[in-house]
């Protein structure tokens, strides 16, 4: 991938947004990056508060980097927070961060951050303050499917809070399936309140996230979305868990059998996952 893969197009809101030319997909369609993130991950996850009253750290892991709109609205959002934030960022290019660096006037978000974002894209890692928050921001170029089943996992600290925003499951299948949710669950340290936020509401994925071990609940509106979705390692993070009568719905629904390959597939629920799913704690 290189820079010319990407464009800029204009959305909905009047916004811009980058455009992936071969997938064809816009990275935040609609109300354009920095509203999405605010509404998605920065409000949702409550992540300035989370900071604020980390003992230590705070461990993001942004699986999507792109061209780091989401992790430039949270870092902003920090700008009053007292804390430390560690930024893992996962993508298998860094073409579409460089492209945006090009564009950051007309972008917006990156403005003030061309510095660190062009010592990330250099060195792999940078360390910065935004107001009194200290920032420690790395970037893994990697497949994330393949970095997530290595040992090199377990030499980054395991995430409080992901960022989870790959393209949509029928154009980037690899990282939709089972095992890449089992994966992130079995990473997010125990007793750390660990929590995951996606753009997708599909039943496919919600089914996917309880099956992988989290508790799942409606997530909130994005403005493009009418609701999104959040996952928890603890069933006190989420406000409004999915319940029975979702449950019931995702029985009889035609598309919900979590992707047990890298493969798009619509079909219903297994015997085996819906006996699973109805043994679920969230739903005992
Ligand atoms: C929707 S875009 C992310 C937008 C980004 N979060 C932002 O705020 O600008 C999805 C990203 O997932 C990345 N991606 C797709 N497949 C991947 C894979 N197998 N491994 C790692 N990254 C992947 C793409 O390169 C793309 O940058």
């Amino acid at each position: 991938m290189t820079e010319s893969d990407y464009e800029l197009v204009r959305v909905a809101s009047g916004a811009w947004s980058v455009r992936a030319r071969v997938e064809g997909e816009t990275f935040h369609p609609v109300i354009g990056p920095t509203a999405e993130a605010e509404a998605l991950y920065v409000r949702q996850m409550r992540i300035p508060e989370r900071v604020a009253s980390a003992q230590a750290e705070f461990v993001v892991w942004d699986v999507g980097l792109g061209a780091a709109a989401n992790v430039l609205t949270v870092l902003r959002a920090l700008e009053s927070t007292e804390g430390h934030v560690r930024i893992e960022s996962f993508d298998h290019t860094p073409a579409p961060l460089r492209f945006a660096l090009t564009e950051s006037v007309r972008l917006g978000y990156l403005v003030g951050f061309e510095e660190p974002v062009r010592s990330l894209l250099g060195e792999g890692e940078v360390r910065f303050h935004v107001g009194k928050c200290q920032v420690t921001w790395r970037f893994h170029e990697a497949d994330f499917p393949a970095w997530l089943g290595s040992t090199s996992t377990r030499e980054v600290p395991g995430p409080e809070a992901i960022l989870f925003d790959a393209f949509s499951p029928a154009r980037n299948p690899a990282m939709w399936t089972l095992g890449i949710f089992r994966g992130l669950r079995e990473r997010i340290p125990a007793g750390a309140g660990g929590t995951l936020a996606t753009y997708s509401r599909s039943t496919l994925l919600r089914v996917t996230l309880l099956l992988a071990g989290f508790r799942v609940g409606a997530g909130q509106a994005t403005g493009e979305k009418e609701e999104t979705t959040l996952a928890a390692a603890d069933p006190g993070q989420i406000e409004r868990p999915l319940d029975a009568a979702w449950l019931q719905r995702a029985i009889r629904s035609t598309s919900a059998e979590p992707l047990h390959e890298p493969v798009y597939r619509q079909r219903p629920l297994s015997e085996e996952s819906r006996r699973a799913l109805e043994a679920h704690p969230q739903f005992q």
